[in-house]
């Protein structure tokens, strides 16, 4: 009995696609069949209002066009979808699926900022104040909705219950550009006569305490305010409207400071009780400030916003050499403790954050100048629970201080908070520590995917490092869907980038002690980014959007470059903290910066020479590859010796070489490739790159011919190595490969996080080589599935849900034979290169497929010395080293 089924379709990148800011939203869908081989030809679209396709040839599922008229704001559509095989084979019609649309024209928006007035504000990171209206619901309700955004951050209320379950709204955008509204459906919430709604305003990005050294303070504004618009449907049409203006009365609240860094401090005494609740008299309240503003920065979000995803119970209460009381969570994670206590009004429970301990002690130098400390006072008479609302910390290990009597370990909890995407990647194999390691990389991406994607959780940083994701971006696209959170960063990017005249090495942008000169690595987020993002979730559309910023960027840098083509001016960061950098100077790293600029200036020429040609842009095609080549080439008269030996002669300088294709001559190249192998063999295999090089090292070996060495490295437990830190017990990815040191003591710089995900981004080649999962065509189309065994692996194993269903990779070895699995989704394709070599690459479509091959593997044998099996890939023969542009 066969089957064909075709899921509801999914709107752009919403996971609830309500209040979504496209009048003209993309739709995907999933198939799933038993039909071998399946793929579309072609597909239906119905929308609600009438309009249908009928059958349009096509195979394509993924962001296809909206096929209807545009949608007004506030309007709703469903859609469903049909779908033709090219076997002839028709689906029944999808199950509907609605999208509505937010406030699309500034002219909709009736609300003005309501601000507290001043002297409810303290100094910045003071107290969070109130504000609060009633109004009056006329009838039976049809449908409610909250627009809402705010200055700073906001949890707003409507009769005494929180709307939503956002953590941190309205997020992290640079509000002088997009400041991000969110809209709920709050019908349920009303009722027929009075109504209350209110809000908590704090700091936040906006006017509280941001960045390093001090950092800065009111960077966009230094009055906080509520933007809402309630809009109330009547069952017989007529609408009300509760907007913000000066008609709302404030007062202070029981947050008497809330800093994102530092913590917060409540005081449950303060309360005033049922202040968000109809008929609570407020005659004493001061009257909110209505500012003058823009609404056209207003913008609706491209992802899932901050969630509470999960809690976690201690793992292990300890009494430290001090006497304080301890709790592991055994898991360094971004969030903060929700407790439940009971005591005398007035008692103060303090909560202090750390990920790691020394000398059995919270270690909380690495936070520097971030307290990470929450203060809760009891209001007495009964059970209390309370979490901080308005701060974040990244800790594995809190030190609970003032408990009122016997402490409970049942009485807190972490509550882990990031953006709420989905999970779509795993990874498994017969190494413990391996999957540790995988586990650790999974974790620093929820620890800094905290809306925008953060270099650390946990000190007075946490900024939008965009040389950090510009490595990460690979991983972090199979392990969650985050196209969505990533496409919104983009575009703050490309508002700064216009206003600053260069891609900053942070977005959203403060201007603290960094230049706004561009830099490499770092700058090239703004093309890397965009082009994983077509690769892995095939969106072409972002790359159209992001054309202008990724062209400006890599214009900047070669008129950087000038007519020689060597970007060896300015200020870099280089291959920042290889592990031969001295703690206190990261920058230092044993490549030549120069070197690294130009190397990334040549690959970011070439990706926007692909994306031209994905975007019909012959000219600039030709011209960004006439560039590419142009750097190319003074890469190799500077920096490539007759023979292939690199004047930097690093493990990086040799990566960037060989994976961004800047040797020409394949005995040259061998010969780099050799060199390499050796480095990598003179250092004891331990690790040699920093942020720059380590995504592309184990590639470069296998392009060497070098897969032993390769697993060498990656198996490697001496410090420094991926692994090291798994055997002192991480549970996320390092800042530095010796975060801490061999001894358990913390490195003494001053730049000492434990979670990172930037080294972590070898987790990219378990994925697509390890286990063998790689995109060949944008958004796995078609699959390249050439595991690489290796470093004694029994099995290793990964799945993705890639935009046409879940695809899976497994293989297991014994006794000299290799058996493999491979799951390919309904309307992709699969290559599949085993083990024993090119001859035996294989097409497949849709379906469960199973092959075997002879296998034996050099970490077996403990004398084999030898070269790896398998050539370097070959593109043509791979189709995937640089994913081949597709043709249209
Ligand atoms: C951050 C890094 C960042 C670097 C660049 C550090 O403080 O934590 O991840 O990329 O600075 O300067």
């Amino acid at each position: 009995m066969t089957f064909l089924h075709v899921a509801a379709p999914g709107y752009e990148h919403h996971r609830v696609p309500l209040g979504i800011g496209e009048s003209a939203p993309r739709l995907s869908w999933t198939v799933e069949t038993d039909l071998p081989g399946w793929r579309q030809r072609a597909y239906e679209i119905e929308l609600s209002d009438g309009t249908a396709t009928g059958p349009v040839e096509s195979g394509r599922s993924v962001l296809v066009g909206w096929p209807g008229t545009e949608l007004a704001s506030r309007e709703r559509r469903g859609a469903r979808v049909r779908v033709h095989g090219q076997d002839g084979s028709v689906s029944d019609w999808s199950p509907w699926s609605w999208a509505e649309a937010g406030l699309l024209e500034a002219a909709d928006w009736r609300a003005v900022p309501a601000a507290p007035p001043r002297e409810l504000l303290g100094a910045p990171d003071g107290p969070a104040p109130l504000l609060r209206r009633d109004f009056t619901v006329r009838g039976p309700v049809d449908r409610a909705r909250l627009y809402v955004t705010a200055y700073g951050l906001h949890e707003t209320e409507i009769n005494g219950t929180v709307v939503g379950d956002e953590v941190l709204a309205p997020g992290w955008t640079s509000y002088s550009h997009r400041l991000r509204y969110r809209t709920h459906d709050v019908t349920g919430l009303l009722r027929e006569g009075g109504n209350a709604v209110g809000a908590t305003l704090a700091d936040g990005w906006y006017r509280g305490r941001v960045g390093f050294e001090g950092g800065r303070t009111r960077v966009y504004g230094d009055r906080t305010a509520l933007i809402a618009q309630l809009e109330i449907t009547y069952t017989d049409g007529t609408t009300d409207v509760v907007a913000t203006d000066g008609s709302w009365r404030c007062a202070p609240g029981p947050v008497t400071a809330a800093s994102l860094y530092d913590g917060e401090r409540h005081d449950a005494r303060l309360l005033p009780p049922g202040w968000s609740r109809p008929g609570f008299d407020d005659a004493s309240w001061l009257p909110a400030d209505a500012l003058p503003y823009d609404p056209a920065r207003l913008v609706a979000p491209a992802g899932p916003p901050v969630r509470r995803v999960e809690t976690l119970a201690p793992a292990e209460v300890t009494v430290s050499p001090s006497g304080r009381t301890i709790l592991d969570f055994g898991q360094n994670v971004s969030g903060r403790l929700r407790i439940r206590v009971q005591g005398p009004a007035g008692h103060t429970v303090t909560l202090r954050h750390a990920e790691v301990l020394q000398d059995g002690e919270l270690c909380v130098r690495p936070l520097r100048a971030a307290d990470a400390t929450d203060v809760y006072t009891l209001r007495g008479g009964g059970v209390e629970e309370w979490e901080p609302r308005f701060t974040l910390h990244g800790f594995r290990y809190a030190e609970v201080g003032g408990w009122p009597g016997a402490f409970d370990p049942a009485c807190v909890q972490a509550v882990v908070c990031h953006t709420d995407m989905e999970r779509t990647g795993w990874f498994d194999s017969s190494d413990g520590d391996l999957n540790r390691l995988h586990d650790n990389v999974l974790w620093s991406m929820r620890g800094n995917f905290v809306d925008v994607p953060t270099d650390c959780p946990q000190r007075d940083e946490r900024l939008g490092w965009t040389g950090d994701i510009q490595v990460f971006a690979p991983t972090s696209a199979f392990l969650y869907g985050c196209a969505g959170m990533l496409a919104s960063w983009l575009a703050d990017l490309a508002a700064e980038q216009a206003e600053l005249g260069t891609v900053p090495v942070y977005v959203p942008w403060i201007q603290l002690l960094f230049p706004t000169e561009p830099v490499a690595a770092w700058g090239d987020a703004a093309v890397v980014v965009p082009w994983t993002l077509y690769e892995r979730y095939g969106e072409e559309g972002l790359l159209r959007t992001q054309y202008p910023s990724m062209k400006a960027w890599v214009d900047q840098c070669a008129g950087r470059a000038g007519d020689g083509r060597l970007w060896d001016t300015g200020f870099q960061l280089g291959d920042w903290l290889d592990p031969a950098a001295p703690p206190d100077r990261p920058f230092e790293a044993r490549t030549d910066r120069a070197l690294v600029a130009t190397a990334c200036l040549a690959r970011s020429a070439r990706l926007l020479a692909q994306a031209a040609a994905v975007l019909g842009e012959e000219e600039d095609h030709r011209r960004y590859g006439g560039l590419a080549d142009q750097v190319g080439a003074a890469f190799e008269a500077e920096y490539v010796s007759p023979s292939g030996r690199l004047v930097g002669d690093s493990q990086t300088a040799y990566a960037l070489a060989l994976q961004f294709d800047l040797i020409a001559g394949a005995g040259r190249r061998a010969r780099a490739g050799r060199r390499l192998v050796e480095l990598v063999r003179e250092s004891g295999h331990r690790i040699g790159t920093g942020f720059v090089g380590t995504p592309l090292v184990c590639d470069a070996l296998v392009a060497a011919g070098a897969v032993d060495d390769a697993y060498h490295l990656l198996m490697q437990r001496e410090c420094p190595s991926w692994l090291y830190p798994v055997t002192m017990g991480a549970t996320t990815v390092w800042e530095r490969w010796d975060s801490m040191l061999p001894d358990g003591t913390v490195n003494p710089g001053d730049m000492t996080s434990f979670n990172h995900y930037a080294l972590g981004a070898v987790a990219d080649w378990l994925h697509r080589t390890v286990a063998g999962l790689a995109p060949a065509e944008p958004g796995y189309r078609r699959i390249l599935v050439r595991p690489l065994p290796g470093g004694g692996l029994r099995h290793a194993s990964a799945a993705h849900l890639t935009p046409y269903g879940r695809a899976e990779v497994r293989w297991r070895r014994a006794a000299g034979r290799f058996e493999l699995e491979v799951v390919v989704p309904a309307g992709a394709t699969a290559t599949v290169v085993l083990p024993s070599g090119p001859g035996s690459r294989i097409e497949v479509g849709a379906g469960r497929h199973r092959f075997e091959d002879a296998f034996r593997d050099a970490a077996d044998d403990p004398v084999a010395e030898r070269p790896g099996f398998f050539g370097p890939p070959d593109p043509q023969r791979d189709g995937a080293a640089g994913l081949a542009v597709q043709d249209a």
